[in-house]
């Protein structure tokens, strides 16, 4: 009984005083983790951490990971890393934010970590930077009375992606646009979602090269394939050096009208050359994304932000 009341007025006395420079310690542990590269020489963390924000912050960020739900398979490598350093008392991050808090931050260094890997930018141009601000004090769930959540899916249509992120973020058509740049990062894998493959070649440097890869000027020749005995559908193509790419539906559809079918998203007009099909209503957007990556990046910067502090009141800046 005491030991809990302790525990539970540190708690409370804690998150009222982050201030700046704690805040930049911490970030610099996260950046230490996340920058660390594989074998591979790549950095699987970026992408990770920036997934994992956005999972965490459906039903309102939490810092629970519910993993009996199947669309949150893959996380538990991020999840296990991420609580590791949390749960080390030694650094004191968990007297100071929450655990939602410090997922936040994770992928606020995720984004930035992977914009400082752009390679696109010649000698005559700058890099954009990402500006998300951070703000702490969300509240932890419960992890006994923690509600199910449903995350959108993959084969859907452009009406059904654009209403998950409407009805659950209150985000605009081009809001929902500009935060599934995200998909620039990382990849999917059979063992985690059914889909596979990358989006765009290098999965850890943040630009807007999703968007390139999906407007016509990108190149690329999309055509459907089949994957698990054709009861589930994705875009694959290769650029013009040859290297391939995919795209999901809730991908494909912010630029084509495809009209998949919904239970197996697959597509019945254009399914060898989305180009035979009519451009969708958010098609616009993603050309002017593709065409502006410091633009787009200012867009994402915001809406991320937003996302991180879905469902919390009264978030306060570091001091
Ligand atoms: C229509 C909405 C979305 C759908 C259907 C979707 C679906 C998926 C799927 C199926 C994967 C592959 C998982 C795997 O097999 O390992 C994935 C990966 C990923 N998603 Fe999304 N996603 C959506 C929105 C978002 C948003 C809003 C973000 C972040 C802002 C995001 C960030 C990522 C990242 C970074 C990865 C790669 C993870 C890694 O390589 O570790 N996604 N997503
Ligand atoms: C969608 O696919 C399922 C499974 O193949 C099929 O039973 C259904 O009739 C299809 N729906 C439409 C509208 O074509
Ligand atoms: C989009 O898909 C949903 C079901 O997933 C369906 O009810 C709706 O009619 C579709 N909308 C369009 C415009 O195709």
């Amino acid at each position: 009984m005491m030991r809990y009341l302790l525990c539970a007025l540190s708690a409370v006395a804690a998150v009222q005083s982050l201030t700046t420079s704690q805040m930049e310690n911490i970030k610099a542990l996260l950046a230490n983790l996340i920058d660390t590269a594989n074998a591979d020489n790549e950095r699987p963390l970026v992408a990770a951490t920036v997934r994992l924000a956005f999972h965490d912050c459906v039903g309102g960020c939490d810092g629970c990971v519910d993993f009996s739900h199947a669309d949150n398979a893959g996380l538990q490598t991020v999840v296990g890393l991420l609580d590791a350093m949390y749960d080390d008392t030694s650094n004191g991050i968990s007297a100071l934010i929450s655990r939602a808090d410090f997922y936040a931050l994770a992928g606020i260094v995720g984004v930035e970590v992977g914009a400082s890997l752009q390679l696109r930018c010649g000698r005559n141009c700058v890099n954009p930077t990402p500006s998300v601000t951070f703000r702490y004090g969300r509240t932890d769930c419960n992890p006994a009375t923690v509600a199910p959540r449903s995350f959108p899916s993959g084969i859907a249509n452009l009406t059904k992606t654009l209403q998950f992120f409407a009805s659950e973020f209150s985000f605009t058509s081009r809001e929902t646009v500009a935060l599934l740049g995200a998909h620039t990062l990382g990849e999917a894998h059979r063992e985690n979602s059914g889909f596979r493959g990358r989006w765009v070649p290098r999965k850890d440097s943040f630009d807007n090269d999703y968007f390139v890869k999906l407007a016509d000027g990108g190149g690329v020749s999309w055509s459907q394939t089949s994957l698990q005995r054709g009861t589930l559908y994705q875009w694959n193509g290769d650029d013009a050096s040859g290297r391939g790419h995919m795209m999901l539906n809730s991908d494909m559809v912010l630029y084509r009208d495809i009209s998949p079918n919904a239970t197996t998203g697959q597509t019945l007009t254009c399914p060898t050359n989305v180009a035979l099909c009519p451009y969708a209503a958010t098609k616009d957007i993603v050309e002017e994304f593709a065409a502006d990556n410091a633009g787009w990046m200012a867009e994402f910067s915001d809406v991320f932000e937003k996302m991180i502090e879905h469902g919390s009141t009264n978030l306060q800046l570091p001091a």
